[in-house]
């Protein structure tokens, strides 16, 4: 049968067991012991925690945890659901796995006053699964002005005051105490199963004892001093040579440091602390001390803060992350000094923008094609076309004989793996270019090339020709826009579908036009999991911040104006975070952010129809092919009176699996599996090659056109 054992620790009672049940029946018996049940609340919250706990720990058996200091059974979970419950809200500060990590850890933490706030810190945040405390002196009132103890336990030792919090916060926690405190000789003894040692004594022969046996088992030792922030971090697990005390006190001889009093140990503390560095209220009441004041001061608030940084200190160096040897000052007067501005939040930076500058200048360009010669009007039309991240990945050179159309490599991004995004691009061009020109009866043949990305792609001699179903279109061409904004998912009609299906066999593609809710859905799912892969790996996720432009601040004739994403102020407010690489490299290490890919599914969902235009191979001729097909239906969609986006998936241009390696080394298989399905999905056909997805809705018009660069398009005078 269980006894109450001791004083601090709380005794766990299973009423399932006997012996147990009979102490809790002696303990219900007496009138002043207080029961305190809520367990079925704290179940009900356990079964709300994202993920959802395993069915064992749901049903794990409760503990009834005895606090005699208190005269109270409390009702509490079993240890697995306990833990899991209250730590919930560490996630993903602390993701679960480092959790877990951190449970096998022992701290063995000399002195109480500073060591009780280092004790509840590591025990707040489960950064260790073990304590071993050591002091011998008890609570006074003097000491309440820094020891988060209460006026009840007045006389009571401290290190036993610090035990019975943390068994309160969480009685699982394994406490080992040392009421007589530490000297030179029980040293060994307590650093025998610690992981990391806690050093907030007075004693200088013990702080100076400790720090040579922890360094002669390989130890780190940490210490708080609450003046500035100090903290000491010696790392004699990875410098097993390292002097203690960073050298700065040479090599003393221990018996001479025991029994110093406040004065007499002032020279070594102020090696020991660097008396030029102290604060200068700090060093001031040093010179006091004996005459004003009795001992040196501590303040609350400095003494919390130490308790915070030793346990992000113990956590560093339990979960292996990087923590050098050394000192640093963690100086709240010197950053309340440093007072400044935020800076203006990017989305209040582009609400203040003028929404008219960026759409002005497009119009202009736009409007200009009437105005000047024809030839000029084919090349700014070519200029119009839409391309990857609007990285505009061409040189358009004409004179009075011809026009043609150069890759421009230099552009190129991953995911436009072998200039396959750019050829699609270069093919939208040429179609702009063959309308403006049959508009200007200028039409006349077209090569494509199949050769060396830097030669010409596309090249079209000026004639005398024009084509009715090309002429009709120019107008529309000239309005063609990429439309982000949700819209609404009404289907379309079987003449719109046939319209659209006709206009990429027009160009030589086949129109893969999905309709049906289950298969669009399907599809959202497909895309926004490439999203997220895009998000997640580095390369990927630099270039796609890097197509980002904020009015005002950026030059908007590349890349994509935000404005263009057409995201609400939730969304734009998450941008914030989501731009940060620091941020994916967390959700990364976790393979988390399923929520990255929300935005697009939602769109997918909102959307009428999905159409990927589908070519006969791979060739840079059928990818310019499939630009040319993608460029005619999206003019004529929008002619419809539907709103366009394409949404590129990691994979479009990846063909084969070392390119899926190369465009994300961790999450080749899974692209590989997702293009499958995406193939599947859309009924491709073997063989086939896919050259653009798009997303049809109905949807009010864009916020803002885009704009394209000047200085791609060169036009020689003959
Ligand atoms: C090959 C290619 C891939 C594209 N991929 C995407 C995409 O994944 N998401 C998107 O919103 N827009 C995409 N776009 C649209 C471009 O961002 C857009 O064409 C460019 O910013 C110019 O804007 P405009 O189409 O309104 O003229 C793509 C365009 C091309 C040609």
């Amino acid at each position: 049968m269980n006894e109450p054992r001791g004083d601090y620790t709380a005794l766990l009672l299973d009423e399932g067991h006997s012996g147990d049940a009979a102490v809790l029946d002696r303990l219900r018996r007496d009138p002043a012991v207080v029961f305190v049940d809520r367990l079925e609340h704290q179940r009900d919250t356990l079964r709300t925690l994202v993920p959802a706990p395993a069915p064992g720990v749901l049903d794990e058996t409760p503990v009834w945890a005895y606090y005699s200091w208190r005269r109270t059974v409390v009702r509490l979970l079993g240890p697995t659901a306990f833990r899991l419950l209250r730590l919930d809200r560490n996630r993903n500060k602390v993701t679960a796995q480092e959790q877990e990590r951190l449970r096998d850890v022992t701290v063995g933490i000399v002195g109480l006053s500073v060591g009780h706030a280092v004790a509840l810190a590591l025990t707040l945040e489960g950064a260790c699964g073990g304590l071993r405390l050591a002091d011998f002196d008890t609570l006074e009132l003097s000491n309440l002005n820094r020891v988060p103890g209460s006026v009840l336990d007045l006389g009571v030792n401290k290190a036993v005051v610090a035990a019975r919090r943390i068994a309160e916060i969480d009685p699982y926690v394994t406490v080992t105490l040392w009421e007589d405190g530490l000297d030179v000789e029980s040293v060994a003894e307590f650093l025998d199963g610690t992981d990391v040692v806690v050093d907030e004594c007075d004693s200088l022969d013990v702080k100076v004892s400790l720090r040579r046996e922890a360094r002669r088992r390989g130890l780190p030792v940490l210490m708080a001093t609450s003046d500035r922030g100090l903290l000491d971090v010696e790392r004699f697990d990875l410098e097993p040579d390292r002097p203690v005390f960073h050298g700065v006190i040479g090599d003393v001889d221990v018996e001479s440091l025991a029994g110093l009093g406040s004065r007499d140990k002032i020279p070594l503390v102020l090696h020991i602390l660097d008396a030029a560095q102290l604060s200068a209220t700090m060093a001031a009441s040093l010179v006091e001390v004996d005459e004003t004041i009795s001992t040196w001061p501590q303040l609350g608030g400095e003494v919390l803060l130490g308790g915070a940084e030793v346990a992000a200190a113990v956590r560093r160096i339990a979960l292996g992350q990087p923590l050098a040897s050394g000192r640093c000052r963690m100086d709240l007067d010197r950053h309340l000094d440093a007072l400044t501005d935020p800076p203006t939040p990017l989305h209040l930076r582009q609400e203040s923008a003028d929404p008219g500058a960026a759409t002005a200048v497009s119009h202009d360009a736009v409007d200009s094609l009437d105005t000047v010669d024809a030839v000029d009007t084919v090349v700014n039309a070519a200029a119009r076309a839409p391309s990857g991240g609007n990285i505009q990945p061409w040189t358009i050179t004409a004179d009075d004989e011809e026009l043609s159309i150069s890759l421009a490599p230099e552009h190129t991004t991953v995911m436009d793996v072998e200039y396959r995004g750019s050829y699609v691009a270069v093919g939208a061009a040429l179609h702009n270019a063959r309308i403006a020109a049959s508009a200007a009866g200028l039409l006349g043949a077209v090569t494509v090339h199949d050769g060396e990305p830097w030669l010409p792609v596309a090249t079209m001699t000026f004639g005398d020709g024009s084509e009715r179903e090309l002429t009709d279109r120019y107008e529309h061409m000239l309005d063609r826009t990429t439309n982000r904004r949700p819209g609404v998912p009404r289907p379309l009609d079987d003449t719109q579908a046939g319209l659209l299906a006709e206009s990429a066999s027009r160009e030589g593609a086949r129109l893969c036009l999905v309709t049906d809710r289950d298969d669009i859905a399907a599809i959202g799912a497909i895309l926004a999991e490439s999203d997220r892969i895009r998000f997640l790996t580095p390369t990927l996720h630099r270039e796609m911040i890097g197509e980002l432009r904020w009015p005002r601040i950026d030059s908007l004739e590349t890349g994509i104006d935000v404005r263009a994403l057409e995201l609400d102020s939730a969304e734009l407010s998450t941008l914030a975070l989501l731009r940060r690489p620091d941020v994916m490299e967390h959700l990364g290490a976790q393979d988390g952010g399923r929520a990255l890919g929300k935005s697009t599914a939602d769109r997918v969902a909102s959307s009428s129809a999905i159409a990927v235009v589908a070519i006969p191979g791979s060739t840079p001729r059928d990818y310019v092919r499939g630009g040319e097909a993608t460029e005619s239906v999206w003019i004529d969609a929008q002619a419809l009176g539907l709103a366009v986006q394409p949404i590129s998936p990691v994979f479009l241009y990846g063909v084969e699996r070392a390119e899926l390696d190369r465009l994300s080394p961790r999450y080749a298989a899974p692209l590989e599996r997702l293009r499958q399905e995406l193939f599947d999905v859309v009924g491709a056909k073997a063989g086939e090659a896919l050259a653009m997805v798009l997303r049809l809705s109905h949807a009010p018009g864009p916020s803002v056109r885009s704009e394209r660069r000047a200085d791609r398009v060169r036009r020689r005078i003959s």
